[in-house]
């Protein structure tokens, strides 16, 4: 997952959605405390490296060694020095206590739900008392109401590129509504250049979403809803919650 074109066209998809930006409420989370916070699945640092260019002290961990490559050349190009932990979640070992952790763009949904659950629970163990989480969360409602075909490829992104090449992502998918489990295939398509990948995302309501938090140690605070602070409409694509460690 995320190597090759997936990595390389990954900021410029996001940068593609003028609607899906969410640095404004991870920048405004920051705010709020004080202390080193752990960005997790940071990639190639499209959120990082603007906060640290503002004087955020944000560290993050990255499994996807295309990404950290990525990540270092744009940190590079912005003269800052981030500082990455190149491994999973799972494995990671920190050497210091943060005063928050992010999980921003929809990755904890990669993870199983009995991976989410432990990934929490480590956060939370590895926390002071005063430790705060940020997550933002999506919900597949396109494909809940079966607005796209099962199994078939449609055209799901795509952007023009400085050199005026076009990039496209073609997407299809399975769904298990019972177990709230979508699976998607990718294909990147630039120039002669094709990169296929798949994915299985878990989707979570706020109700279960709560439970989850609650019971590995987490206090829900508060949501904001498709990107915009003080938003809680109640039929949200993307939600972004809010918890403290209790
Ligand atoms: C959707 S991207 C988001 C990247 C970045 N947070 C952003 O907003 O641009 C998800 C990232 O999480 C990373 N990732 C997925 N599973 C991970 C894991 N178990 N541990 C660490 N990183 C992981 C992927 O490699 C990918 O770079």
């Amino acid at each position: 997952m995320y190597q090759s074109l997936e990595a390389s066209l990954h900021d410029l998809f996001w940068a593609s959605e003028s609607h899906a930006d969410e640095s404004h409420l991870l920048e405004n989370f920051l705010q709020q405390q004080t202390g080193p916070s752990l960005e997790i699945g940071c990639g190639s640092g499209r959120l990082m490296l603007p906060l640290l260019e503002k004087g955020y002290q944000v560290e993050g961990v990255e499994i996807a060694s295309d990404m950290v490559e990525l990540l270092h050349k744009n940190a590079k190009e912005r003269d800052v020095s981030p500082l990455v932990h190149h491994c999973a979640i799972e494995e990671f070992q920190p050497t210091q206590t943060y005063s928050s952790f992010a999980i921003p763009a929809f990755t904890l949904q990669l993870l199983s739900r009995a991976s989410a659950r432990q990934v929490l629970r480590k956060l939370r163990d590895i926390s002071s008392e005063q430790t705060k989480l940020y997550l933002t969360l999506f919900i597949p409602w396109a494909e809940i109401l079966d607005e796209l075909e099962i199994d078939t490829w449609y055209l799901d992104k795509e952007t023009q590129l400085d050199s005026g090449q076009t990039a496209r992502c073609f997407t299809k998918h399975q769904i298990d509504r019972l177990h709230q489990t979508l699976y998607r295939e990718h294909r990147y398509e630039l120039a002669q250049q094709t990169h296929l990948s798949s994915q299985t995302l878990q989707w979570y309501f706020l109700p279960e979403l709560i439970n989850l938090l609650e019971s590995s140690g987490w206090t829900y605070q508060e949501y904001d809803a498709d990107f915009q602070k003080g938003n809680h409409d109640t039929d949200a694509s993307v939600i972004t919650v809010y918890a403290t460690a209790s």
